[in-house]
């Protein structure tokens, strides 16, 4: 296969995590004869300061060229600090989001069991959960009229039918490929908004009648997800629920390091970690590299190279088997391994497998 991937390394940790991921799928290409192709762009701070525009005409038209987005982070506390600031980093990550039209976000949650110890919570609970958030990421609140002065802000949680049947249908065909059993996470008990999901969710049920169907207000699935994971496969949500619960999601698997994303839609897919740019950590060498490891599986699978995504996936746990692991998940007494060494090691695991 011939695979044009545009990289976006962001800011913070991302340029380190994001030479990893290159690193990795280079790794893949070579031991599957696939040809690749990289085109770096800017976007976020990195892009603010370069050209003032937190998501350039240039990077979108890469993005659009492209067959997929390796996607890193994106974020400053520079501006986090500075509520007069009229352009922000994260507006990159949104104006990607809707200018690709990516609405379906894809979360999974996972142990990894050498892990387990990890989690700050029981071990008992969280042995062999392994759900999929399904996040909305193009609707709601994030992108619904606003305003604000400084007597009066609102922002509108806006959805319409077609966005709400979209994200749904996707949630569907992913319960229908695992365990058959999709919650619809909503507040409908309070709002509108969460009162149309509802309905169109049971108006599509009986179109897939092996899918077991249920409903859970959000507030209740928040303390659901760590009281009994194992209670979840596939879960589908608006966007602000959805950033909210896959953040407590990613407290399962015992490092946010750990978990990877898949954004689809109308055009090019994006693969990035769930994680931020952790600016505190860059250049430090201490980052996680898993996940964006991981959204690179996740890219082979999208292109349903299943074989090249098993390999990724099989390298990252012979890498936490060997106590192969960064600071934050190393067993105690340990060795200790950089964002770099991490990769390299996965990199000729792929190589030699
Ligand atoms: C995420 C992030 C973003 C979001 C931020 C950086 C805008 O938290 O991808 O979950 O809120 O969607
Ligand atoms: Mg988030």
């Amino acid at each position: 296969m011939n695979l044009n991937i545009t990289v976006i390394p962001g800011d913070g940790i991302g340029p380190e995590i994001s030479r990893v991921g290159v690193k990795v799928t280079e790794a893949v290409c070579r031991r599957f004869n696939h040809e690749v192709h990289f085109t770096f762009a800017l976007a976020g701070a990195a892009a603010i300061e370069a050209a003032g525009d937190p998501f350039p005409e240039e990077t979108f038209r890469a993005c659009c060229e492209a067959d997929a987005v390796l996607f890193s982070a994106i974020g400053d506390p520079k501006y986090d600090n500075d509520p007069k600031a009229t352009v922000r980093p994260e507006q990159g990550l949104l104006a990607m989001r809707r200018r690709l039209g990516l609405f379906a976000n894809i979360r999974p949650v996972q142990t990894f069991d050498c892990l387990i110890d990890k989690s700050p919570l029981k071990r008992e609970l969280v042995e062999g959960a392994d759900f999929i958030c399904i996040r909305e990421l193009t609707g709601g609140m994030y992108f619904g009229e606003k305003y604000e002065d400084n007597e009066r802000a609102f922002d509108t949680n806006d959805y319409t039918r077609g966005e709400i049947e979209r994200i749904l249908k996707v949630a569907f065909d992913y319960a229908m490929k695992r365990r058959r059993h999709l919650t619809v996470v909503d507040k409908a008990n309070v709002l509108a908004s969460s009162r149309l999901w509802r309905r169109i969710a049971q108006e599509m049920a009986p179109d897939y009648p092996e899918v077991t169907t249920d409903f859970m207000y959000v507030d209740n699935a928040a303390m659901r997800m760590i009281q009994e994971p194992r209670f979840f496969d596939v879960m589908v949500t608006e966007n602000t629920f959805g950033d909210i619960l896959t953040d407590e999601g990613s407290v399962i698997s015992g490092s946010m390091g750990l978990l990877p994303s898949a954004s689809i839609g109308e055009k090019t897919p994006v693969f990035e970690p769930i994680h931020g740019s952790w600016p505190q950590a860059r250049g430090l060498d201490i980052a996680n590299p898993l996940a964006q490891i991981l959204s690179v599986a996740m890219m082979f699978e999208y292109f349903g190279l299943k074989d090249e995504g098993k390999l990724v996936r099989e390298a990252v746990d012979a890498s936490l088997d060997a106590c192969v692991r960064t600071p934050e998940i190393q067993a105690e007494g340990g060795p200790r391994y950089g964002t770099e060494a991490v990769g390299t090691w996965i990199a000729d695991y792929i190589d030699k497998h």
